[in-house]
C-alpha cells in the first residue's frame, strides 16, 4: 500500500470532497489536539503536554487518589477552572456545522472538556468523562455536578469521597459509550481521527476497527503519528484551520 499523500490542507483531493459529499455515516473521533487551540493543554505534547510535565501515576489513577486525594482533586480543579475560561474553537463548530449535513453522524471524543457539547454538537459520545462531573469514589451511584470546593467534597449519599466522573488509567470505559462508539465506528463510510495520538486504548483502536471495515480513514492532526501509514488521506495542521476550510469545502453551499 502507498503511504497517504501528505496534503495541504487548502488543497483538498477532488476524491476526498467528492467520498464526502455522498457519505451519509460519518464517525469522529477527536482528542486533546482539537482543545489545543482553544488554550487547553494536550497531554503527550513535548513542552506543553500534561504528561511531559507529571506523571499519570501520580494523577490519573484511582491509587492516586486514594494515596493523596487533594493533590488529585486540586490537579483536576485546575483543569477544570482553565476548561470554564476558555472556550471551543472553530475546529469544534465546524463539526457542528458537519453534523447538520450528514444524516447519521457519531462525534466519539476522548475529551473531558466538554466542549463539543457546549459547541453546540449533538450526538457526542465522551468516552472519558466529563470534567464538569463528580461521581462517588466507592461507586454508591451518585453523580453530580462539579461545586466549587477547596477540599475534597464527601457524597451527600454515603460520605465516601466525591471524584471527578472522568476515566483515569487502568479503569473501564463507560460501557454503554463504548458499545454505541464501536458500532459508529463499524457502520461509517469516513472515520476521521483528530488531534489525537493514538497511543491510548480502546480507543485509538477505532480507526483501525473502520479501515478494516473498508471506511475511508482520514486523519487531521499537526504531526504524523503512528496511524498515519494506515489511514487514506493525511491532512497535517491545525485541526481549527483544516476543519473549516474542509467543511466549506465538502457542503459550503448546501
Ligand atoms: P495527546 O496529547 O496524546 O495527543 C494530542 C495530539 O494532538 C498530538 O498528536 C498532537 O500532534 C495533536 N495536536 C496538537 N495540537 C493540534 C492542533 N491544533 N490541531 C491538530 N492536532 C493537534 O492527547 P490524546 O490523544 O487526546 O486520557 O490523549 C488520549 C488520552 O491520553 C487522553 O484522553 C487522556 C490521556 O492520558 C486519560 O486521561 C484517561
Amino acid at each position: 500500500m502507498l503511504p497517504p499523500a501528505r496534503i495541504s490542507p487548502m488543497n483538498f483531493p477532488p476524491e476526498l470532497i467528492s467520498f464526502l459529499k455522498k457519505s451519509e455515516r460519518i464517525a469522529i473521533l477527536t482528542g486533546a489536539g482539537i482543545s489545543a487551540e482553544s488554550g487547553l493543554n494536550t497531554f503527550r505534547d513535548a513542552q506543553t503536554g500534561y504528561w511531559s510535565q507529571y506523571r499519570p501515576e501520580d494523577l490519573a489513577t484511582p491509587q492516586a487518589f486514594t494515596r493523596d486525594p487533594k493533590l488529585v482533586w486540586d490537579w483536576y480543579a485546575m483543569r477544570r477552572k482553565k476548561v470554564a475560561e476558555a472556550s471551543p474553537n472553530s475546529g469544534h463548530f465546524a463539526l457542528v456545522e458537519m453534523e447538520k449535513h450528514v444524516p447519521n453522524f457519531t462525534l466519539i471524543t476522548q475529551n473531558v472538556d466538554g466542549y463539543h457539547r457546549q459547541a453546540g454538537s449533538q450526538n457526542v459520545l465522551e468516552l472519558h468523562g466529563n470534567i464538569q462531573q463528580v461521581r462517588c469514589f466507592d461507586g454508591c451511584g451518585i453523580v453530580k455536578s462539579w461545586e466549587e470546593s477547596d477540599d475534597v467534597p464527601h457524597c451527600p449519599k454515603c460520605g465516601a469521597y466525591l471524584r471527578p466522573d472522568v476515566v483515569w488509567f487502568g479503569e473501564s470505559l463507560p460501557h454503554d459509550t463504548l458499545i454505541a462508539a464501536h458500532q459508529a465506528t463499524l457502520a461509517c463510510q469516513a472515520f476521521f481521527s483528530i488531534g489525537t495520538s493514538g497511543l491510548v486504548q480502546p480507543a485509538a483502536s477505532l480507526a483501525h476497527t473502520a479501515r478494516q471495515r473498508g471506511a475511508l480513514v482520514v486523519e487531521i492532526n499537526l504531526d504524523p503519528t503512528p496511524l498515519t501509514p494506515s489511514v487514506d488521506f493525511a491532512l497535517h495542521g491545525k485541526s481549527g484551520e483544516i476543519l473549516p476550510a474542509l467543511v466549506e469545502a465538502v457542503f459550503g453551499g448546501q
